[in-house]
């Protein structure tokens, strides 16, 4: 083996070693950017909403997700565990962000998003704040709004039936042509969309097509027709 034999042998080794070090950390593979349509979250929730619900999506959480087994939660962080929330960033996350179920309590909703998923997404999410401050990135800055979303495909929540081939197409359209990830639920014979989740890669950067979907046998699988929105 010559030199640059030796050389080549020595970087693939090396960069092996990198890699299998560098999977061992990883805790997940990509984010999943799931809102809920408020409505329909209170219809399908055991308990009634006690306020009222606006017409729109809003966010349910940013989830760093495995693409195979099951997804990381309630991760340790090197993070202050009393951290708080930046004052400033709240005027945009009750926007955003309410706690549909109980509006009087719309900060122990966001605090058990990071407990429970923001703390899996380091070196991503860098600390509680930053993951609050992601979010508002992606639904305000980025548009990752799925109201709004729809709304460009002429799909206004009038509560019509749906095509699940027609909210697709919608969502599509504004996500690179990736295919969202959509969550149903029947109740009274009547099928409801109540959350649409977009998947973008590990760093958030790019819209992916989402790896994992509501399997068909599911009670939260959407069927092809007769979706309400
Ligand atoms: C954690 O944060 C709290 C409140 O911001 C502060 O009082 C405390 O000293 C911090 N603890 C550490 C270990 O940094
Ligand atoms: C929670 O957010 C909603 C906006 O959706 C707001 O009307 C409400 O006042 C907020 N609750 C509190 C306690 O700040
Ligand atoms: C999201 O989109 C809907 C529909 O276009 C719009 O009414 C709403 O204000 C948007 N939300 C934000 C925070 O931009
Ligand atoms: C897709 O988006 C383009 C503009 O970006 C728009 O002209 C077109 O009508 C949209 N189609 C659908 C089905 O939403």
């Amino acid at each position: 083996m010559g030199i640059m034999g030796m050389i080549d042998m020595v970087t693939m080794v090396f960069s092996l070693m990198v890699l299998m070090f560098s999977s061992s950390a990883v805790k997940y593979d990509y984010l999943q950017f799931t809102q809920q349509y408020q409505p329909a979250a209170c219809n399908s929730n055991p308990t009634p909403c006690n306020d009222p619900t606006d017409k729109l999506f809003t966010v349910h959480g940013l989830w760093p997700s495995k693409v195979k087994g099951p997804d990381p939660h309630d991760c340790k962080t090197k993070t202050n565990k009393s951290q708080t929330i930046d004052i400033l960033l709240k005027p945009q996350l009750e926007i955003i962000w309410p706690n549909v179920f109980n509006r009087a309590d719309n900060e122990s909703f966001w605090e058990t998003q990071w407990e429970k998923h923001g703390t899996c997404g380091s070196p991503t999410i860098k600390d509680k704040n930053h993951y609050f401050e992601t979010v508002i990135r992606m639904y305000i800055t980025e548009k990752q709004n799925v109201s709004h979303y729809l709304s460009k495909a002429n799909i206004n929540p009038d509560g019509i039936a749906r095509t699940r081939k027609d909210i697709e197409i919608a969502i599509r359209n504004s996500t690179n042509d990736k295919e969202p990830k959509l969550k149903c639920h029947k109740k009274n014979g009547i099928t409801e969309l109540v959350e649409v989740t977009l998947c973008s890669n590990y760093f958030g950067k790019q819209f992916i097509n989402c790896p994992n979907k509501i399997p068909e046998k599911s009670r939260y699988f959407c069927p092809i027709k007769d979706i309400r929105y």
